[in-house]
């Protein structure tokens, strides 16, 4: 059935807006006028449908109709449908009501309840329900589980193949452990064969929404099979930024990673402003002049998985600093918290150590980073410490490290943590590795990586903390300590 924006037949203003009681949504291609197309769609018009008409969902209907596609828009919030319908956007953003308004007068939108329907008269299907917090903090899956088994019904009595591009915030493994198994079985079909499943983070931000969706810093999207994911490039691969193709799980941890990021410089301005202000210092000016250093600041620099921080200044400079703030009665949990989440990552290669129960254990590295001999506040140096505490047999290489020539507040500093040092430390790599059962690598050199892939063995289990290059050259049991 045909209604009208007020419910009302009115001739030029008709919109394609059904409640889908009978036949498809959409009348045929008459039924969808061409709109003066303001973004800069792709050519191809396809037949997609939209779950949850919320911030995500509202946007995405709006702007892929405006590019030209045929879209039917799904949510249980009678209230929703019934705004769009009356040509009105059911969340507040710069531009959208214009937008909805306009794609709603082209013809191109339809809006129901009816997700069986919506599944069969459309190619597409993205996914933008909700998955708030649930009292523990655990992400609450019940509505995009629950549209699953809906999905996968409905595409028990299509025929042709169908894309389910999921666009929510999933926490990783909810694809393919939970909702890849309740499509499967609901529609008794082979995903990646009969179906394809896709995740495709969204970087919107609400209030700038509609220009954010025309300027993704990239799009991303993990699919099960090559045909969900050319449909997706086929959707948005005119827009700027690069369009990437990683596995389902790396997309959907990257866009938890991205949020956590995010609240993670919100939280360091914001500390970091706490402690300015209490010395009267300008933190605007501060913060300022870190983000101008593009080299070590806002660069990819530090922003690798490795092993912990260390040396002579970074946890010196981080105790003055918190000391600073509990001066000034201040708190600055962040900052405050860094130091015992780098000893967690100390403890977490320690105990990944002693899990194997192997007792000699051989050292590739103990000053605090490669090329340099200064030990002080090295996190190898604690690891060695707890690895001799713990009863382990342990040798040590490291080519810049000679005891003889450890001078000052080094020598200092490895005397009260590893006095006996010097029974530990080999004069040579074939030492260390030879009659050792474990090895722990923690510096990186071209050299050595060469002697390491000559002379480890299949029964040796190594532990790499630097991401060694040419692992795979490695003929022994490999880890990496976080990945
Ligand atoms: N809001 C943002 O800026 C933003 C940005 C990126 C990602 N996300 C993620 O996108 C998802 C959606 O966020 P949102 O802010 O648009 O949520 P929202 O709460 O505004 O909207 C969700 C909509 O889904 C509807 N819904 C629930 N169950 C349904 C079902 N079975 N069938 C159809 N509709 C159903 C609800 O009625 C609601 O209208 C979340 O996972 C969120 O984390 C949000």
């Amino acid at each position: 059935m045909l209604i009208t924006s007020g419910g009302a037949a009115t001739g030029s203003s008709e919109v394609a807006v059904d409640e889908m009681g009978s036949g498809t949504i959409f009348e045929g291609e008459n039924g969808a006028r061409p709109l003066a197309n303001k973004g800069r769609g792709p050519a191809a018009t396809k037949d997609i449908s939209i779950f949850g008409l919320g911030y995500v969902g509202a946007i995405s209907l709006a702007c892929l109709a405006r590019d030209g596609h045929r879209v039917v828009g799904v949510d249980i919030d009678s209230v929703k449908l019934d705004l769009i319908r009356a040509r009105q956007s059911p969340i507040l953003e710069e531009g959208i009501q214009e937008l909805m308004r306009d794609v709603v007068d082209s013809g191109r939108v339809a809006v129901t309840n009816d997700a069986t329907q919506a599944v069969r008269d459309t190619e597409l299907s993205f996914v933008c329900v909700g998955t708030p917090s649930a009292a523990n903090g655990s992400q609450d899956l019940t509505a995009i589980l629950r549209l699953a088994e809906q999905i996968g019904a409905a595409l028990k009595g299509k025929r042709e193949f169908h894309t389910i591009v999921i666009r929510s915030t999933v926490q990783p493994g909810t694809l393919e452990e939970k909702i890849e198994p309740i499509l499967e079985r609901t529609s008794g079909k082979k995903s990646g064969v009969d179906f394809g499943l896709c995740f495709q983070p969204e970087f919107l931000r609400e209030g700038s929404s509609i220009r954010d969706y025309d300027h993704p810093p990239y799009t991303i999207v993990g699919g099960n099979c090559e045909a969900a994911v050319n449909a997706v490039r086929e959707l948005f691969e005119h827009l700027p930024g690069r369009f990437l193709v990683t596995s389902i799980r790396v997309a959907e941890a990257l866009k938890m990673s991205c949020n956590a990021f995010h609240a993670l410089k919100i939280t360091f301005a914001n500390e970091i402003g706490r402690v300015s202000q209490s010395l009267g210092i300008d933190s605007h000016e501060v913060m300022r002049l870190v983000c101008a250093d593009t080299r070590l600041n806002i660069s990819p620099a530090y922003l690798k998985p490795g092993f912990a921080f260390g040396g002579s200044c970074l946890p010196k400079d981080l105790r003055a600093l918190t000391a600073i703030a509990k001066q000034n009665d201040l708190e600055i949990p962040m900052l405050a918290s860094l130091l015992a989440s780098n000893r967690a990552h100390v403890d977490h290669a320690v105990d990944k150590i002693l899990k194997l129960g192997r007792p000699k254990v051989g050292m590739l590295g103990l000053s605090f980073k490669t090329g340099t001999d200064d030990l002080r506040e090295s996190p190898l140096v604690m690891v060695a410490k707890r690895l001799i505490g713990e009863g382990c047999e342990l040798r040590i290489f490291d080519p810049e490290v000679q005891l003889s020539r450890l001078l000052g507040a080094n020598r200092s500093y490895i005397d009260a943590h590893i006095p006996h040092l010097g029974s530990l430390l080999c004069a040579d790599i074939g030492d260390m590795i030879d009659p050792s059962e474990v090895i722990l690598v923690g510096l990186q050199q071209s050299a050595l990586d060469a002697e390491l892939q000559a002379r480890v063995r299949p029964d040796q289990f190594l532990l790499d903390l630097v991401n060694l290059p040419n692992r795979d050259l490695l003929r022994c049991r490999y880890e990496g300590v976080c990945w």
